[in-house]
């Protein structure tokens, strides 16, 4: 008895021993990793940055490069159909008198994308929604750019609409085989005026749990994708629901 023992203690050291090993060698290739957030409102220190900040607050906690950016107040046109995008295939759209062909580079470059927006009559801002259907639609012509990064979305709402528009901006990271780490309550935070927030203990909790939630399954990622391959990514299969 006392044998085996002594040699579940030896066991225990020896597995202790080889965690720390490859702890330490994670450690040593720490990877920069980016997260890059679009506020979706014309309020540049409105609801949704402060639900977005605080997510990126814990991003960087966890030693993770964050970047916002402005989304609200900028003339983006909404996707014209011209297909330019498909026929190019230079990943690109072809509108190109907004900032939207400069952040869809900023987007392949990040590990991970964080979408904002305000309730407007229950749906995303309508800068945001141009802004969107089109960098999305861009990635999804010219070889899935956003594939495989970790992506979450956020509302700020006085009062309904919250759940909603968190569904709309999932549909883009849906699509594009991004991966979507969860909180403990929808990604929502409740405030009129800009800052109020700030009052919504839950919603404030909720942003947390998600930055932290974000940041762990990026490490993750980070560590084990070149352990375990990758899915092949497969040619679409588009069936319009005609005969
Ligand atoms: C055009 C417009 C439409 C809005 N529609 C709604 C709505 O449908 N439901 C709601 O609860 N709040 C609505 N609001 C309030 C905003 O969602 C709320 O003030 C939010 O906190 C704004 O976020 P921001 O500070 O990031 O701009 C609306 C505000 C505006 C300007």
């Amino acid at each position: 008895m006392s044998h085996l023992r002594r040699k579940g203690r030896l066991d225990a050291m020896q597995a202790e021993q080889e965690l720390a090993r490859v702890g330490t060698n994670l450690e040593k290739r720490r990877i920069q990793l980016k997260v890059i957030a679009f506020n979706g409102s014309p309020n540049k220190e409105g609801n949704t940055a402060c639900s977005l900040q605080i997510v990126l607050d814990q991003l960087e906690g966890a030693g993770i490069e964050t970047e916002m950016i402005h989304v609200g107040k900028k003339k983006i046109q909404g996707c014209i159909a011209c297909y330019g995008c498909v026929k190019n295939q230079n990943e690109a759209c072809a509108i190109k008198n907004d900032p939207v062909n400069e952040w869809i580079q900023k987007m392949k470059a990040a590990d991970g994308i964080l979408l904002g927006s305000p309730v407007h009559f229950a749906g995303v801002a309508g800068t945001m929604k141009s802004f969107l259907d089109r960098a999305f639609f861009v990635s999804s012509v010219n070889g899935n750019l956003f594939r495989h990064k970790v992506g979450a979305a956020v509302a700020a709402v006085r009062r309904s609409g919250g759940i909603p528009v968190v569904d709309t901006l999932n549909h883009y990271i849906n699509y594009s085989e991004m991966i979507m780490p969860s909180s403990n309550y929808w990604n929502v935070a409740h405030g009129l005026k800009p800052g109020e927030m700030e009052q919504d203990g839950e919603g404030k909790q909720v942003m947390e749990v998600l930055g932290k939630n974000m940041a762990w399954i990026m490490r993750l990622i980070e560590h084990g994708k070149e352990h375990i391959p990758a899915p092949e990514p497969v040619e679409k299969i588009m069936t319009n629901f005609i005969r």
